[in-house]
C-alpha cells in the first residue's frame, strides 16, 4: 500500500529543506511513493556552474534507482517554495518517464502551490514521451 498524498506531500516539503540552492534561493523538494510503501525523497543540488545544477526530481529519480527500483512508481510529489505554484520541469518529466516505462507505470503527479495541490497524470505531463522500450 503505498503513502497518502498529504504523506507525500509532507515528504517532499521535508525534501525541500534539505535543498541546496545558494544561486537560486529556489528551494524545492520531491519525493516519490512505490508501491511497497516506500517513499524517496530528494532536493534540488545547483551548481557554481549553474547549468550542472540538479533538479530535485531529478536527485530523487537518481538515489530511487541508483538504490535498485526499477518500476512501481505510484505517485511524485514535488514543491517549492510556498508562493510558488510548480510543476516538474520539462527535464524532469523525462527523467520521471525513465522510471515509469520500465513496467508501464504512470504515476500521478501531485504538485504544490498556493491554490492547494494539483494532480496529474505524468503522461499528461509529457504526452507522447520519447522511448526505445
Ligand atoms: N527546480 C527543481 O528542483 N525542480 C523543478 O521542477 C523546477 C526547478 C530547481 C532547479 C533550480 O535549482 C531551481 O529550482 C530554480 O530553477
Amino acid at each position: 500500500m503505498s503513502v497518502s498524498r498529504d504523506d507525500l506531500m509532507a515528504a517532499a516539503r521535508a525534501a525541500a529543506e534539505g535543498a541546496y540552492a545558494p544561486y537560486s534561493k529556489f528551494l524545492v523538494g520531491a519525493a516519490l511513493a512505490f508501491a511497497d510503501g516506500s517513499v524517496v525523497s530528494g532536493a534540488n543540488v545547483e551548481n557554481v556552474s549553474y547549468g550542472l545544477s540538479l533538479c530535485a526530481e531529478t536527485v530523487a529519480a537518481g538515489k530511487a534507482m541508483s538504490e535498485g527500483r526499477r518500476g512501481g512508481l505510484v505517485a511524485v510529489a514535488v514543491s517549492g517554495p510556498k508562493a510558488h505554484a510548480i510543476t516538474p520541469c520539462g527535464r524532469c518529466r523525462q527523467v520521471l518517464v525513465e522510471l515509469a516505462m520500465l513496467d508501464g507505470s504512470d504515476p500521478l503527479v501531485w504538485c504544490d502551490g498556493p491554490g492547494g495541490v494539483r494532480e496529474f497524470r505524468l503522461s499528461q505531463l509529457l504526452p507522447e514521451a520519447f522511448s526505445e522500450l
